[in-house]
């Protein structure tokens, strides 16, 4: 890790469109949000069941003029104020990504300001640092969103080892597949946690899955399974379904498996300390139980607000300040990668 040799304070106007989330940030440096803009596609994909991405592609191109002007105008700077454009590049969905990377190529080469791609779980995992001042790595971080669950020891800023990750279904997606089965709709992961608040998370036994010769890696499908099991012999023998009961069983067997995974990696590797990252994060049951965890195993524990855990440029913007300081610089053939690996380029 270069130190920050740049003179002055460094100004990041930052743009994330990966997924359903049109939104555009401005930070200074590194760690203080002057503005934070997000708008959110999910009334719209709400009518699907899911994210439609043609239609998340499109609403990118409506709103994300507007959101950026907001950024600017809530941080009170103007474009020339900016120090570099960020954006996420990858991974998401091709058609949304290349909005955001389009629209920031266009800015930052009319305004001829330095550009810097960034990759979407780094920005998750920074989300940490931005109401943490003290947090520094190495530490050990869960990255679990709606299309990653992975088990990462941060290193140093913009450098990963990745522990594990999960082989079929990506915990949020568990989430979200289990909530339309039982009839709670899209998006699943904050439908299910307010169910399960008024349900018993003993009163079913779900398994826990266990991946053979790989410690830390993750799957949920064998979970969505039974779950999808005990609907379906329900359904068949008539006997009533207890939805608060069933969310809070099949939260606290994804919660069990994410904490139990995470403080063995923390302790196994040696760090004492450990982050959470990812729309998952903002879990009520992962949060309470992680920060159990962590106390009884003398570990800190830090975790962002549920508005940084979700997709947000904040979040963007942070991980580029330390990129840029490190020297990343993209050139104006910046493309969008969708499935760009965590650590590489
Ligand atoms: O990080 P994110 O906003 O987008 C991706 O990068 O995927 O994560 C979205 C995922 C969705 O699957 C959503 O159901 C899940 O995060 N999620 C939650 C909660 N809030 C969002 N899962 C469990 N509990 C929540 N409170
Ligand atoms: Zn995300």
């Amino acid at each position: 890790m270069k130190k920050n040799t740049t003179t002055g304070d460094v100004y990041i106007l930052a743009i994330e469109s990966s997924c359903d989330e049109t939104a555009s940030a401005v930070v200074k440096n590194g760690r203080q949000i002057l503005s934070n803009v997000i708008s959110s596609q999910i009334d719209l994909h709400t009518l699907y069941g899911g994210v439609v991405p043609e239609i998340a592609s499109r609403k990118h191109i409506e709103k994300i003029n507007p959101v950026i002007e907001t950024a600017l105008s809530d941080a009170g700077m103007t474009l020339d104020q900016m120090t570099a454009i960020a954006v996420t590049y990858g991974p998401g969905l091709v058609g949304a990504l290349l909005v955001g990377v389009a629209e920031a190529k266009a800015i930052a080469y009319a305004a001829g300001k330095p550009l810097v791609g960034v990759h979407h779980i780094e920005g998750h995992i920074s989300a940490n640092f931005i109401e943490h001042p003290e947090l520094e790595p190495p530490f050990v971080c869960l990255v679990a969103s709606g299309g990653h669950s992975h088990l990462v020891v941060v290193k140093d800023y913009g450098e990963f080892e990745i522990l594990g990750r999960t082989r079929d279904d990506a915990a949020g997606e568990a989430f979200d597949k289990v909530a339309r089965a039982v009839g709670l709709g899209y998006p699943g992961g904050p439908k299910i946690d307010k169910a399960a608040k008024e349900g018993n998370k003993k009163a079913i036994h779900f398994p826990r899955a266990k991946v053979e010769g790989s410690e830390y890696d993750f799957s949920f499908s064998g979970l969505k399974s039974a779950v999808l099991n005990y609907l379906n012999h329900a359904q068949m023998t008539g006997e009533e379904v207890n939805v608060a009961d069933l969310a809070a069983s099949f939260q606290y067997a994804v919660v069990d498996v994410l904490v139990t995974h995470t403080i063995a990696a923390a302790k196994e590797r040696g760090y004492d300390k450990v982050a959470i990252a990812g729309g998952v994060a903002s879990n009520s049951e992962l949060r309470s139980e992680m920060k159990r965890a962590c106390r009884k195993a003398g570990l800190t524990f830090y975790y962002p607000s549920p508005v940084y855990c979700t997709d947000n440029a904040a979040m963007i913007g942070t991980a580029a300040y330390y990129e840029y300081i490190n020297g990343t610089r993209s050139g104006w053939d910046l493309n969008a990668v969708p499935y760009l690996k965590l650590g590489e380029r």
